[in-house]
C-alpha cells in the first residue's frame, strides 16, 4: 500500500470513528482485516505457482459457448484445502485415469490435479474469457511436483463433451443447474453403458445430490463437510464433498437390472401401502 493510500485509509477511519463511535469502528476493522486475510490466503496458490486463478467472476459479462449461459453458476475456484481433502478421498491410485473438470474456469483444479499421476487432464469451460486465462495458466504454471503434463483446456458447453475412453475421475464444483446436469449425466451414462469402466465422480458443493442418486450407474461412496479454510467465505463452511463411483468390474449396473430393481422397490412400496391402507385404525 502506498503512503498516500495509507494516509487516505487512516483519514477515512478517523472520520468513520467520529461519526459512528468505537464499537462500530472496531466491527468494521475486524471485517476488513478478515477480508484482507481471505484475499491474501486465496492468492497463495497463484503466487507460488505463477498463475491467476483467485477471485470470483459472474457469468453475465462473459462470452459463453452454446445456449446454457442462463443455467450456469458463477466462476469461483475450489479452495486449496478442499482440493487436498477431496483428492485424499479418491479410492484408487489414479495412474491410467483421465481427470475431467466440468466447468474448469481458470483451471485451478486442473493444475492441482497435475500433482497426481493422471494419464491426462481435461478442463471443459464454456466462458471464453475464463478459458483464455486457463490456457495462459497452463503455460506459466511452475511446480516441481507436477506429475501429469498432458493438460488440455477445452472451450465448449459441457453438454457437448464426449467422455474419453478408459477410467475417469470426473469433477464437478456445482457448475450448472439441473437441466444441464441431467444432460451431462445422461451423456456419461451412455458412455458407461457402451464401455463399462471405472468412473469416479467428485462432487463439491453437491446441490444436485438427489439427481445423482437417481441415476442407476453410480453408487455413493461417501460424503463429508469441507475442512476449515481461511481463504473461503463464511458460507462455504456449510458446503460438503461427495464421492460416487461405478461398481467393480463384473458387477456392472445394467439398465435392465436397474429398472427391474426399481420395479421391485415400487412393487414392495405398493404392497406396503396396500397393507397400511387395510390396517385397522
Ligand atoms: C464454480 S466454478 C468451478 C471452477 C473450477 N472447477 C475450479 O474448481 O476452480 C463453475 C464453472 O462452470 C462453468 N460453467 C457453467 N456452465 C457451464 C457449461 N454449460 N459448460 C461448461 N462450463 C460451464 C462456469 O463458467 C464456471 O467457470
Amino acid at each position: 500500500m502506498s503512503q498516500v493510500s495509507v494516509k487516505e485509509t487512516f483519514g477515512k477511519g478517523v472520520r468513520f470513528y467520529r461519526a459512528h463511535g468505537a464499537l462500530e469502528t472496531s466491527g468494521l476493522v475486524r471485517k476488513n482485516l478478515a477480508e484482507f486475510v481471505r484475499r491474501f490466503v486465496n492468492r497463495r496458490f497463484d503466487r507460488r505457482y505463477h498463475v491467476d486463478t483467485a477471485g470470483t467472476t459472474l457469468l453475465a459479462g462473459l462470452t459463453c459457448d452454446g445456449a446454457n449461459k442462463e443455467h450456469g453458476v458463477l466462476y469461483e475456484p475450489t479452495p486449496i484445502r478442499t482440493l487436498k481433502c477431496m483428492f485424499r478421498m479418491l479410492p484408487v491410485d489414479v495412474g491410467g485415469f483421465t481427470f475431467v473438470d466440468f466447468g474448469s474456469g481458470k483451471g485451478r483444479t486442473m493444475l492441482y490435479a497435475s500433482e497426481y499421476n493422471f494419464s491426462r487432464i481435461i478442463g471443459v469451460e464454456f466462458a471464453r474469457e475464463l478459458h483464455e486465462v486457463a490456457c495462459r495458466n497452463i503455460q506459466t504454471y511452475r511446480n516441481r511436483n507436477q506429475k501429469c503434463k498432458d493438460i488440455t483446456a477445452l472451450c465448449m458447453d459441457a453438454t457437448k463433451f464426449s467422455l474419453p475412453e478408459g477410467p475417469c475421475v470426473l469433477y464437478f464444483f456445482h457448475p450448472f443447474r439441473e437441466v444441464v446436469m441431467r444432460q451431462v449425466l445422461s451423456n456419461i451414462e451412455d458412455s458407461y453403458r457402451e464401455t463399462p469402466r471405472k468412473i469416479i465422480v467428485l462432487y463439491y458443493h453437491p446441490r444436485l445430490n438427489d439427481l445423482i442418486e437417481t441415476v442407476g450407474f453410480l453408487r455413493k461412496r461417501g460424503e463429508r463437510p469441507v475442512p476449515f479454510d481461511l481463504s473461503a467465505e463464511p458460507c462455504v463452511y456449510r458446503r460438503r464433498l461427495a464421492v460416487y463411483e461405478t461398481p467393480e468390474p463384473g458387477r456392472e449396473c445394467s439398465r435392465a437390472r436397474d429398472e427391474r430393481s426399481r420395479e421391485v422397490v415400487e412393487e414392495s412400496n405398493e404392497q406396503h401401502d396396500n397393507r397400511s391402507a387395510k390396517a385397522p385404525g
